[in-house]
Parts: structure tokens; C-alpha cells; sequence
């Protein structure tokens, strides 16, 4: 990768001179709240302890080696399970105003169902959420990032419409047990990544490989679970000043024509509508040139019906409206431009946009990943112009290398990604509300394994006790959040060193 480190080093050398002229300071908005994320499959381990079940993600490691780029699991990972108090220590030093994390649903339930409550699971997340408060950090709970009992798999997980029972049982188990200590919950993490990845494709677990039909019954079925667990919430738990939402993956999309903003409307609608669209909108349901466009090419590749399954008026109206914010994954955008329809089953060709890469853009670790700040802060402004300027929490926003603790490259990154939200915020009166690296500690990275880091704080892998080292961006986002205010650190004598 060295090409790619001298990127790194070239876009720190542009930001020091273009910051040292411009003298540039942007402060956060009061009460603006800075954190930073994990989720449970990633960092936790103890895959098989205490009680714990299987979930897709354990069987997919154990059973399908070969997909895992380095052939590795989660069955340790970061084994935040032992070490969360000081995981929780290291939080405290960086000063985040918030830690979101996610529960293992196994964990709690091993049996997947209600009936048995392990209590050594509930004990580990009250243990961390006392922790955490104790050292003034608000927990952020993510109740689903993935990892789902096994046992549901088995019957068709996603696709099995009595996922949204199975869920809501558990989502009640979890704001009786652990709500009278958390103010924010977010339901469901990144539907359209596990429908398209799990379901549609074999990209993430289950690697069902269903096509189409697979991917979009995943996310029908999710949004109703996701409505369900918000209605529990709010009729049964909520307490004065809870907040409780959703979580969605929007990258950013750039005309590759200038003239072409239909593919730029297009690529919004078919990949983050489709999951926001329903709740955020004041008409609820699918967008209406998704549902139009799937209709049309389902019935010209002769199926009797559209691939879109159709929600009821009854559950438009029980779906729409239940998110009390917007909770916005993004890490990059791509280059889109409206191409004709051709014979086939790729999602271009039914929403009409092709995707692309501009070989201009700067890369990272992740082949998927390029940094185009730019493009931040329109999808920033495309969601507060569909949706009338919901409150916005960026829940995560990151950088993956593979190597190092002076992640010069990551800091860059972060920096414009950061600049770009407060443009967004200032020049253009979006209702940002927070903001989340991702990720705390360098973890288990899906099918890349271990050979992707995202984390502020390293972790070595190879060394039994998972020993932590803060990087240079976890001094760099703690002068940050110390000041309240984004200036360029670059000129710190260290950086100037290493570089
Ligand atoms: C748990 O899994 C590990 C492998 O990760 C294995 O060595 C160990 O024997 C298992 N423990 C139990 C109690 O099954
Ligand atoms: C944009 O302009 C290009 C080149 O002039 C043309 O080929 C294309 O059809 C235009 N696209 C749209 C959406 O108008
Ligand atoms: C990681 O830990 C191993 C085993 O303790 C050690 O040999 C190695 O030097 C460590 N690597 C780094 C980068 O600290």
C-alpha cells in the first residue's frame, strides 16, 4: 500500500497549507453531542460464553471460512466482553459525549425466543451502561446490527414475516431490562446494507443469495419490525426526553453528466428511500419511482407480479412516522449516471443508474470506501429537503487503513467529512444534532476480517491480551471534542514529524 500512504501524506501536506492560510476555526453547535460506535459481533467475543447462542454471524465465520478475506472470526475479536471496563476507561479519556454500541440478541435470549432470559447477558450490558454513566458518557443502544439467533435463520430469518414478532419480544425484554438507564435507542441498524449483502447477495451473513425478491421481502419485513419495536417503545417505555429511532446507510452520489440530476435523485430514492422513505415521509410507503420502475421491470422479465411487495394502507399508516430522528450512516459516495434498461437482474438496471468510481477520488483500506467530502454534505441536504429537515444524528462516519497508530490519512479524512457537516449545518440550515466515528477500537470488519481498520484506537490482533493503543486520531478527535471546535491540529510539532 504504498501509494496509498503517500496519498495519505500528500492530502495532509494540501490540508496544512490550505488550513495555516485560511486560518479556518468552525465551532459545533451548542449542545451538539460527539461520540463514537462499535457493535456487538465486532469488538465483544466470548462467542460461546456464558450462556450466550449462536447467532448468523457465529455459524457464517465457523462454517464458511473461505469468505472471510483472512479466514477469521469473531469468536475473540477485540474481547470487549472481559475488557469493558477498559474499553470504558479509554472513552472516558477521549471525553465522548456519548458511546454507541450494540446488543448481541443471542446473549440475551440464547434460545432466540422470550422464553429464556440468560441473565449473565443482561448483567454484561447493565455492567457497561453503569460504567459508562459513572464516567458522565450517554450510552447510544443499537438493539439490531446484524447478529440475529441462528435458530431464525433457520426459518428464513428476514424473509419470514414472524421476524417481526420474534424481534419485538426481544426489544421488549431489552427497554424493560436496560431502558430505565438509556435515553436513546436506535431499532434497527442499516437494513438496506443486510438485505442487499445477506439477503440479495452473499456480501455479509447469512449470504443467502436470494436476487431481488430475497432483498426486498428483508427490508418489508424490517420496516415492520422496525414500527413495531418503535410502537412498543413509546406506548409502553418511553420516559419524558427518550429519543428512539432508526439508522440508515445514505452514501453520496455524484452526476458523472452535470446536466443529469435524475440519476442523482434516482440513486437516493432506490438505495436510501427505499428504507426511509416509509417513515420519513409525510405520504409513508415505498417511493413512488421505485414502486413504479420495479413494477414496470417485473413485468417485462414476465413475472406475474412486481419483485416490491405492496405494504396494506393499514401498515403505511402504522410505519410512517415512527422515528423521533434521523440516524445517517455515511462513509463515501459514488459517481452515478442514468443508463437505458438492459436484459438482467442488477439493481442499476432496475432503478436506471449505473454506479461508478471516479479514479480521481482518494482511497482507503476499503475498496469501497473513497473520500469525497462533497458529497456529505449534499446527501445531508438531499434527506433535510425530502423529509423537511428531520433532527440528523450522523451515527457513523470512518476511515479504514491497515495499518499504524499514526494514522495521518484517517485524520485528513475525518477533518473534511467533519467540515462538510458544519457547512451543512451553517451555510445550508441542516438539523444536525450529533456525530459518530466509527469505529472506537480497530474490530472484526465482516468479510474483510481483520485486515480493514476503522478504529481510533488500535488493537492487536495477534497479541492474546487484545492490547489497545490510542492512534494519533484519538488525540486529534479529543482536542476536538476538549475545543468544540474543528481546527486543523497539523501543525502539532508530531504531526509535522512524522510526516
Ligand atoms: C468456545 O469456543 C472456543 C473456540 O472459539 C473453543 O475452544 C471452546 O472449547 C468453546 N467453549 C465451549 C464451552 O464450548
Ligand atoms: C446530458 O448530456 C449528455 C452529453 O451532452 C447527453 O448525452 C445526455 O443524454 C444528457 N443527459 C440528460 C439526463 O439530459
Ligand atoms: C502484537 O502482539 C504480539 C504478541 O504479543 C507482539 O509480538 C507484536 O509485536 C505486537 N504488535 C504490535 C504492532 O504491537
Amino acid at each position: 500500500m504504498a501509494s496509498y500512504s503517500f496519498l495519505g501524506v500528500t492530502v495532509s501536506f494540501i490540508f496544512i497549507i490550505t488550513y495555516a492560510f485560511a486560518n479556518d476555526t468552525l465551532h459545533f453547535p451548542k449542545d451538539f453531542l460527539l461520540g463514537t460506535a462499535t457493535a456487538s459481533y465486532q469488538i465483544e467475543g466470548a462467542w460461546n460464553e456464558s450462556g450466550k447462542g449462536e447467532s448468523i454471524w457465529d455459524e457464517y465465520t465457523h462454517n464458511r471460512p473461505n469468505f472471510i478475506r483472512d479466514h477469521s472470526t469473531g469468536d475473540v475479536a477485540c474481547d470487549s466482553y472481559h475488557k469493558y471496563k477498559e474499553d470504558v476507561q479509554l472513552l472516558s479519556n477521549l471525553k465522548v459525549d456519548f458511546y454507541r454500541f450494540s446488543i448481541s440478541w443471542p446473549r440475551v435470549l440464547p434460545t432466540g425466543y422470550a422464553n429464556v432470559i440468560n441473565r449473565e447477558g443482561i448483567n454484561y450490558y447493565k455492567n457497561l451502561i453503569n460504567e459508562l454513566l459513572a464516567k458522565g458518557i450517554e450510552p447510544f443502544v443499537t438493539l439490531y446490527h446484524w447478529d440475529h439467533p441462528e435458530i431464525f435463520e433457520k426459518m428464513g430469518g428476514w424473509t419470514n414475516e414472524m421476524m417481526v414478532e420474534w424481534i419485538s419480544d426481544y426489544a421488549r425484554v431489552i427497554f424493560k431490562e436496560l431502558g430505565p438507564k438509556v435515553k436513546y435507542f436506535i431499532t434497527i441498524n442499516e437494513a438496506a446494507v443486510f438485505c442487499d449483502e445477506g439477503y440479495g447477495r452473499n456480501d455479509k451473513a447469512p449470504g443467502k443469495n436470494l436476487g431481488s425478491t430475497g432483498k426486498y421481502l428483508c427490508m418489508h419485513n424490517a420496516l415492520k419490525a422496525h414500527a413495531k419495536i418503535y410502537h412498543i417503545y413509546d406506548e409502553e417505555f418511553r420516559k419524558p426526553g427518550d429519543k428512539i429511532g432508526i439508522d440508515a446507510a445514505c452514501s453520496g452520489a455524484i452526476a458523472k453528466h452535470l446536466n443529469d440530476t435524475t440519476a442523482i435523485d434516482l440513486h437516493f430514492q432506490f438505495h436510501c428511500g427505499w428504507a426511509v422513505h416509509p417513515i420519513f415521509s409525510k405520504t409513508g410507503d415505498y417511493p413512488e419511482v421505485m414502486k413504479t420502475h420495479i413494477a414496470e421491470n417485473s413485468r417485462l422479465d414476465g413475472y406475474p407480479r412486481s419483485l416490491l411487495p405492496k405494504f396494506s394502507p393499514t401498515w403505511v399508516n402504522y410505519i410512517k412516522g415512527t422515528s423521533d430522528f434521523f440516524a445517517l450512516n455515511h462513509y463515501t459516495s459514488v459517481r452515478v449516471e442514468t443508463v437505458p434498461r438492459e436484459e438482467g437482474q442488477r439493481w442499476y438496471q432496475f432503478s436506471g443508474v449505473k454506479e461508478s468510481l471516479d479514479p480521481s477520488w482518494p482511497g482507503s483500506a476499503s475498496s469501497w470506501l473513497k473520500v469525497v467530502p462533497q458529497g456529505f454534505r449534499e446527501i445531508i441536504n438531499k434527506i433535510a429537503k425530502e423529509y423537511d429537515n428531520p433532527p440528523l444524528y450522523i451515527m457513523e462516519n470512518g476511515f479504514s487503513d491497515e495499518c499504524c497508530t499514526s494514522d495521518h490519512s484517517r485524520i485528513s479524512y475525518l477533518h473534511s467529512y467533519i467540515k462538510a457537516m458544519l457547512l451543512a449545518i451553517y451555510e445550508d440550515g441542516c438539523n444536525v444534532k450529533g456525530y459518530t466515528i466509527w469505529s472506537f477500537l480497530d474490530n472484526f470488519e465482516w468479510l474483510a476480517g481483520y485486515t480493514e481498520r476503522f478504529g481510533l484506537v488500535y488493537v492487536n490482533f495477534t497479541d492474546s491480551q487484545r492490547t489497545r493503543t490510542p492512534k494519533l486520531s484519538f488525540n486529534w478527535y479529543k482536542h476536538i471534542i476538549e475545543t468544540r471546535k474543528l481546527t486543523s491540529t497539523f501543525d502539532s510539532p508530531t504531526v509535522i514529524n512524522v510526516a
